[in-house]
């Protein structure tokens, strides 16, 4: 299958990353190198690009498209929070900007094995990488409580109590290991009941399933002070989330660090001696244009946050 995936908001990532002539990047989510590659292309003749990913197939595709970069890529299998390790084993250094496009490209969500998608039937997978649990071991081994948390709390799901109790019932009686067997569980319990007007019902209960998999949220939080650290003085930090957990984390992240104290107002005298780190160069969020939205229509969720170390 060939590794197809259009990278979101490409203009606006070059332009919050300024990369510049022989400057070192991170593309820590490198995908198949969309993003990497304008990167590659401002930053000749010397400037060289760490691209991290937890998906083989994802680095194998980068190693392609980016072959004419070869002498400025290292490429690393590896999952982002892993970056200082990553960054002591590579001597990698003088980093002048950090990249993270989060969630997953459009040929992970195709991929007919890896279960990303309620289209077609495929074995409940959803890892990016090689982590232990699949969704399968999830829906069987969860206990329902946990399925409702994870339902509601990654999902926003409004059924979440309902699903949950179905997936229970019927993995008394036989396991569910298909993405059309969860399909057919959540389409049972929308049946009768208002449906989301612009997404499958699904999309949620998927959603949810795959932060789980993959420990999304806490990956987040462990790789953002880590980034920060890694970068140069006025190196610049992109983050694209695609939903609103994942941005509500990068914004608190970026608003704390551009505080010089963090002291509650009562406390008439800084006690904690919190330094600002950043400077946030996005005041309000960035969004894809209309164009960009018909064009590829995955990006109509993407939120685009950047900041420039002081
Ligand atoms: C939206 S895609 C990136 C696409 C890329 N920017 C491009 O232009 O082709 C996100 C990528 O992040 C990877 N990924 C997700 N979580 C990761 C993690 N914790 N560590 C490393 N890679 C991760 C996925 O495997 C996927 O390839």
């Amino acid at each position: 299958m060939k590794f197809e995936h259009k990278p979101v908001l490409l203009d606006e990532v070059v332009e919050y990353l300024k990369p510049q002539p022989n400057q070192n990047f991170i593309d820590c989510t490198v995908g198949g190198g969309g993003h990497a590659k304008a990167i590659l292309q401002k930053t000749g003749p010397n400037g060289k690009l760490l691209g991290i990913d937890l998906d083989i197939q994802a680095i194998e595709a980068a190693k392609q498209n980016l072959q004419e970069f070869k002498d400025r890529i290292i490429l690393i299998n590896d999952n982002y929070q892993n970056l200082k390790q990553i960054l002591y084993d590579t001597g990698f250094n003088k980093i002048n900007g950090i990249l993270l496009d989060l969630g997953l490209s459009s040929y992970q969500i195709q991929a007919k094995t890896r279960g990303f998608s309620f289209k077609g039937d495929s074995f409940l997978d959803m890892r990016f990488g090689e982590t232990e649990q699949t969704a399968a071991d999830i829906i069987n081994k969860y206990k329902e409580a946990d399925l409702i948390r994870i339902f509601k709390e990654y999902g926003e799901e409004r059924y979440a109590k309902q699903i949950a109790q179905e997936i229970v019932d019927l993995r008394k009686k036989q396991p569910i290991t298909k993405t059309n067997q969860l399909v057919d569980i959540i389409e049972k319990v929308y049946k009768n009941k208002p449906k989301p007007k612009k997404i499958h019902v699904a999309t949620k209960v998927f959603q949810a399933l795959r932060i789980e998999v993959n420990n999304e949220l806490a990956n987040l939080k462990k790789i953002l002070p880590q980034a920060l650290e890694a970068l140069f003085k006025n190196g610049r930090l992109v983050v694209i989330s695609f939903h609103s957990l994942e941005d509500k984390i990068v914004k608190e992240f970026f608003k704390k660090e551009s505080k010089d104290c963090l002291c509650p107002p009562q406390i008439p005298v800084c006690v904690c001696e919190h330094k600002a780190q950043l400077k946030i160069l996005t005041k309000k969020v960035v969004k894809p244009s209309q164009t960009e939205i018909m064009k590829n229509p995955r990006s109509r969720s993407a939120k685009l946050r950047a900041v420039v170390k002081i």
